[in-house]
């Protein structure tokens, strides 16, 4: 383990990394290719139904094993058995981390202060399976006496971007009777598009969100709550028929006049981004019903173990972290792609963003000391084949080095002539593309004009991963958003940072919270901010009158 206060970039894991590095940055993925006719079948795992292709990473076998040294002298396996114990490893908010607890099997004990955990979660894990069924066989009515029909979640971040993408993922799963909407933006319009068409008569409305506080989410409730009051004649009693809350704070949820018995709850060992199979997934529930949630977390835990005791080496996540790792520390790219080859997960890079990048966009470790390598790159990226015909001229020809991860499913959902089998020869083609590229000689032999050329070169020697997975269920969603929860993990373990705190999005919201009153004001207030945004609130007060 590297002893306290040491960075990672000191220990003489790294050191041999750097000179690795050196000896290998000339080599291209053709000529590893070529001198090894079995590294695609080698550098590859095939484990819980998931295939991982690593071998068109700018590796070697030496990589690897420097690679496992790294993550055995940063004391890796010790992380992951103190997160599995519920130590507090959410240091600067002293909390235990526990997603893990949320899947875990009835009979399994996690203690949190002594607190077997796991009972609770399953407590409230029947009630979300009761209010389910309730509502979606019809049993649980409105306030005029009409079924519910439309389910509108309103929450942010982590009470948002889970519901949306597993509901989007999950769709081909879901009632079709049943409209779901989701609202997050404090923009108006989001609610306002949201309940456009929408009977109040026959809307529930789930306030999801950890803390009760968070602005946007508190004023998008009021907002629905008015909404509905309209709708129904005002009658404050509706609100109990249509409104119910997932949070960690019962007196705040009752302070906004929702029956505490409507309530769903979770805890502060539950990070934001870590909550999509907690109450957090009552939308889910709602579209999906409760055997293919309790499938979803199956595959949550299913991956968990295999986390917790595969070795490293044939460990998924614990690989897929360190070629972050590798890529991002020593080929120092700066992004990755997320580009799944299944329409249903259009929404999963984005919520891979918050997942990866509030988790890892820290710059100093877990003693407080700046690092001085780079630490989460920026994940981004559009389901397949859209992007082609998009960004991905830049990935393979633009200056920038771009991994790639690449996510297909053997069969489809909709099966419908050809298609799939385009759909997945687009998705080897752009790995065999990246990796290989074409060079002039192969272009001037197809008679390209000498001065065209260059432009029509690919110098290939760019890094991707393929995830080959049977079909999208919810077993093998779940199994591989906790692949990248638990690569996200691996990299912070790695790179000592708290992969669980968030304080950098609280500067910006303190100073929203003094602004506003400043562009409600109806007399002129005293503004002492910098020049630009004095200026700027001014502009905005004049255009709001005029
Ligand atoms: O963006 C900051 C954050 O705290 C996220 O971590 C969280 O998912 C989101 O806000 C929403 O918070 P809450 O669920 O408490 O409303």
């Amino acid at each position: 383990m590297t002893t306290e206060g040491q960075l990672i970039s000191e220990s003489a894991a790294w050191k041999s990394l750097e000179a690795h590095y050196e000896k290998v940055k000339g080599l291209h993925l053709k000529t590893l290719f070529a001198d090894d006719p079995t590294r695609g079948e080698r550098l590859t795992l095939d484990t819980l139904g998931l295939y991982l292709d690593y071998s068109k990473n700018r590796i070697t076998d030496e990589t690897i094993k420097l690679l496992l040294d790294l993550a055995e002298e940063t004391g890796l396996r010790e992380r992951i058995d103190a997160m599995f114990r519920g130590d507090k490893i959410n240091l600067t908010e002293n909390r235990s981390v526990l997603h893990v607890a949320l899947r875990a099997p009835k009979g399994a004990s996690i203690l949190v202060d002594g607190e077997n955990v796991v009972p609770q979660v399953h407590a409230v894990l029947d009630k979300l399976v009761d209010f389910s069924n309730r509502v979606r066989s019809g049993a649980w009515l409105g306030h005029t006496g009409q079924r519910i029909r439309n389910i509108v979640n309103i929450g942010i971040g982590g009470s948002d971007l889970g519901p949306v993408m597993a509901y989007e993922a999950l769709r081909f799963y879901s009632e079709r009777d049943l409209t779901f909407r989701f609202v997050s933006n404090v923009d108006g319009t989001d609610l306002a598009e949201a309940t456009h068409e929408l009977d109040p008569a026959e809307t529930l409305f789930i306030i999801s969100s950890k803390t009760f506080t968070t602005a946007e989410t508190m004023t998008n409730a009021h907002s629905a709550r008015d909404w509905l009051l309209a709708g129904l004649g005002g009658d404050a009693k509706a609100v109990a028929k249509h409104f119910v809350a997932v949070s960690t704070n019962a007196e705040k949820v009752s302070e906004f006049g929702i029956d505490t018995g409507n309530m769903f709850e979770f805890w502060d060992w539950v990070g934001g981004r870590y909550s999509m199979d907690s109450a957090i997934g009552l939308s889910t529930m709602l579209a999906i019903g409760s055997e293919n949630f309790l499938a979803m977390l199956d595959g949550f835990h299913q991956m968990d173990e295999h986390f917790r005791t595969a070795p490293f080496v044939e460990n998924l996540p614990a690989i897929l972290g360190l070629l972050t790792i590798w890529n991002t520390n020593f080929l120092k790219t700066q992004t990755v792609a997320i580009l799944p080859y299944e329409q249903y997960l259009k929404r999963f890079p984005a919520y891979l963003q918050q997942l990866t990048m509030e988790s890892s966009g820290k710059h100093v470790t877990l003693n407080g000391a700046h690092v001085d390598y780079d630490t989460g790159p920026i994940y981004w990226g559009e389901p397949g084949t859209n992007g082609q015909h998009s960004f991905y001229q830049l990935i393979h020809q633009g200056t920038r080095l771009i991994p790639c991860d690449f996510i297909a499913f053997g069969q489809p959902l909709n099966p419908l002539g050809r298609h799939h089998d385009m759909l997945l020869a687009n998705v080897f083609a752009q790995a065999e593309a990246l990796a290989f590229g074409k060079t002039a000689e192969e272009v001037k032999a197809e008679g390209t004009p000498d001065w065209l050329v260059p432009h029509r070169v690919f110098e290939g020697n760019r890094p991707s991963n393929t995830l080959l997975i049977k079909q999208l269920t919810p077993e093998t969603l779940g199994k591989l958003i906790a692949l990248y929860e638990h690569s996200v993990f691996t990299q912070g373990a790695l790179w000592n940072i708290d992969s669980f705190d968030q304080w950098g999005v609280e500067l910006g919201k303190a100073l929203a919270q003094r602004i506003t009153p400043e562009l409600e004001s109806q007399t002129e207030p005293e503004l002492t901010h910098d020049s630009s945004t004095n200026c700027l609130i001014r502009r905005y007060r004049k255009l709001k009158k005029n």
